[in-house]
């Protein structure tokens, strides 16, 4: 048999292993199709229908563990914790479990929602002006792809935290899968393989990381070959049976301190140690009769959708009409406001107030609107934050999954950057974060997605850095309706906003609501971003109303799940390959 048919084969038997079940709606793939079969789900292009559970997810073999979790009993948490520790296999530019996140979880029964913040810390010699060169010059490279980047990851204690307070069944049992996909391998599918190619000069001068990616010729894995990843595979047993011990102290930390140290950083082993995720209140809003929950400080995500969308209520976009020039116009203005105060306002509440409740009051959001002009763009230079009352990436990853009794997560986490910042911490499969360049090196210089911050989120020890990462459940009488959230940086935050939108103003069903173009402003830059799908006739109407508008790439890769009377309904993204919503 030749080498590349063994491969497929290794690869097919894995893929079984698992119980690919590839469709629910169609029924099982046939045996001999389920690793090809469960690649073409990224085709759907209608929603993905289900009675009983669900789960959306950017990487197919994620979904399908968590879709097997549900089926197993397990409930919408455990479901959860499967699937982020499967994707830290199958989706290493962003499933992580050398980063960190947030997740929000609401309980049917208790009737409750809670936000876990496992966002990663600054270590303890972290200082204000860390990323500052001797004339005073912040050096993107020290932020970025240096020792000094990596935040003390967050995910392995968020994820046990969940699992604990709000799951079902055993570390061992939800850990079970992930450590078989790292152990036994899986198939490199073109998406992944591609984004390795895309980042090989920043991977490979990692030696830890070439060795596992990379050929020794210094190609990518290509499609079709199998992924095994045995040292990752330890890790991961070292949590299922220590728990947060198993990473955070012993031989993972070690590691993880020496390659940190070895690239330059000062985190310690006290730092990992130390490290604590934490539940949080979720933020509140309300929009044409719906409730929004979603993430508090130290994401600026929640505050921000919730503060637009306070503002866009003032608005009959129905009228306006979807994605028509009058309707980006009115996204577009009242988009800039909020990111300027995100500039001003925003940081780790453990070390800044944040006027919470101010920027998200409705007076507040009146006062904003009155100062938009219906018909013409305000320049960016000409916004500046505002007076809220007084105080009281490109890549991530989200996931949401239902449960037959209604439980919901919502989920997104990040290594910053696609594979953080490339280093694998040596003999732990486990990629390292860059989240420290979501501080504010200096105030005024843009982080890597152009994000200018002040003093509430400049670098201080301990302190989390702020983020724009946005898992959202909104609520209709006091139910889940939708579940949803995005990767994308920056840009989370209008994607998220306008699936919302598109949903509850437009009448789209969650796969329109997915596929539709995306636009985005943040103020700075003084434009609006937009898909390539978005037409010329309505690009000529916004510029003639002063805008600057820009075609660039597609923005965010939703997950999403719908509750309705008749079941539920989901989508996942076709912006990024590799995704797929499961039911059963
Ligand atoms: N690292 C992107 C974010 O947290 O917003």
């Amino acid at each position: 048999m030749s080498s590349t048919r063994m491969l497929k084969l290794a690869a097919l038997v894995a893929a079984m292993s698992l119980s690919l079940h590839v469709t629910a709606l169609q029924g099982p793939a046939p045996a001999s199709q389920a690793s090809e079969a469960i690649f073409s789900e990224n085709a759907i292009q209608h929603p993905v229908w289900a009675k009983n559970g669900m789960v959306a997810s950017q990487e197919a073999l994620a979904s399908v563990v968590g879709r097997d979790i549900l089926q197993q009993g397990g409930n919408a948490v455990d479901a959860a914790v499967g699937v982020g520790f499967a994707l830290a296999v199958t989706l290493p530019r962003a499933g992580n479990i050398g980063g960190g996140g947030f997740m929000l979880i609401h309980d049917a029964q208790k009737q409750e929602t809670v936000a876990i913040d496992y966002r990663e810390k600054a270590p303890q010699a972290a200082f204000r002006d860390m990323y500052l060169d001797e004339k005073g010059e912040a050096v993107e490279e020290r932020s970025r792809y240096h020792g000094l980047a990596v935040g003390v990851p967050g995910t392995v204690d968020g994820l046990l935290l969940a699992l604990e307070k709000h799951g079902t069944m055993s570390r061992e049992q939800v850990l079970a899968p992930a450590i078989r996909l790292a152990e036994e391998g899986f198939v490199v599918t073109p998406g992944l393989s591609t984004s390795l190619t895309g980042l090989s000069e920043r991977m490979r001068r990692w030696p830890s990381t070439a060795k596992i990616f990379f050929h020794p010729d210094g190609s990518a894995l290509q499609p079709g070959e199998v992924l095994k990843q045995p040292e990752l595979a330890a890790a991961l047993r070292r949590i299922a049976k220590d728990g947060r011990d198993g990473f955070y102290q012993g031989e993972t930390a070690e590691k993880i301190v020496a390659a940190v140290q070895g690239a330059g950083g000062s985190m310690t082993a006290a730092d990992l140690r130390d490290y604590k995720a934490v539940e949080r209140v979720p933020v509140r809003g309300t929009y044409r009769g719906y409730e929004v929950v979603s993430m508090p400080p130290p994401s600026s995500g929640g505050i921000h959708i919730i503060q637009i969308l306070n503002i866009l209520e003032g608005y009959d976009l129905r009228a306006s009409g979807a994605n028509t020039a009058q309707t980006i116009h009115r996204l577009a203005e009242a988009m800039k406001p909020a990111y300027a105060d995100r500039a001003e306002y925003l940081g780790d509440p453990d070390f800044v107030k944040v006027p919470v409740a101010g920027l998200i009051n409705k007076d507040y959001a009146a006062t904003l609107r009155q100062q938009i002009d219906d018909k013409k763009a305000r320049p960016g230079a000409e916004i500046r934050h505002g007076n809220p009352l007084p105080y009281e990436s490109d890549q991530t990853t989200h996931y949401s999954v239902v449960d037959k009794n209604g439980n919901a997560v919502s989920n997104t986490y990040t290594l910053n950057f696609s594979y953080g910042t490339g280093l694998v911490a040596e003999g732990t499969g486990i990629l390292l974060n860059n989240e420290m360049d979501d501080f504010s090196a200096k105030p005024g210089v843009p982080n890597g997605y152009g994000l200018i911050g002040g003093d509430a989120n400049a670098v201080q020890a301990g302190k989390r850095p702020l983020s724009s990462m946005s898992p959202t459940i909104v609520f209709k009488d006091g139910k889940p309706f939708l579940v949803t959230g995005s990767p994308g940086g920056s840009r989370i935050i209008s994607t998220v906003l306008q699936i919302i939108s598109n949903v509850i103003d437009h009448d789209m069903n969650i796969a329109e609501a997915t596929n539709a173009p995306r636009m985005h402003d943040q103020w700075t830059p003084d434009e609006i971003r937009v898909e390539h799908a978005l037409n010329d006739d309505t690009i000529r109407l916004l510029e003639g109303m002063g805008h600057t508008v820009v075609r660039k790439a597609t923005m965010g890769s939703t997950q999403s799940i719908m509750v309705t009377p008749e079941g539920l309904y989901g989508a996942s993204d076709p912006r990024i390959q590799d995704a797929a919503t499961l039911g059963y």
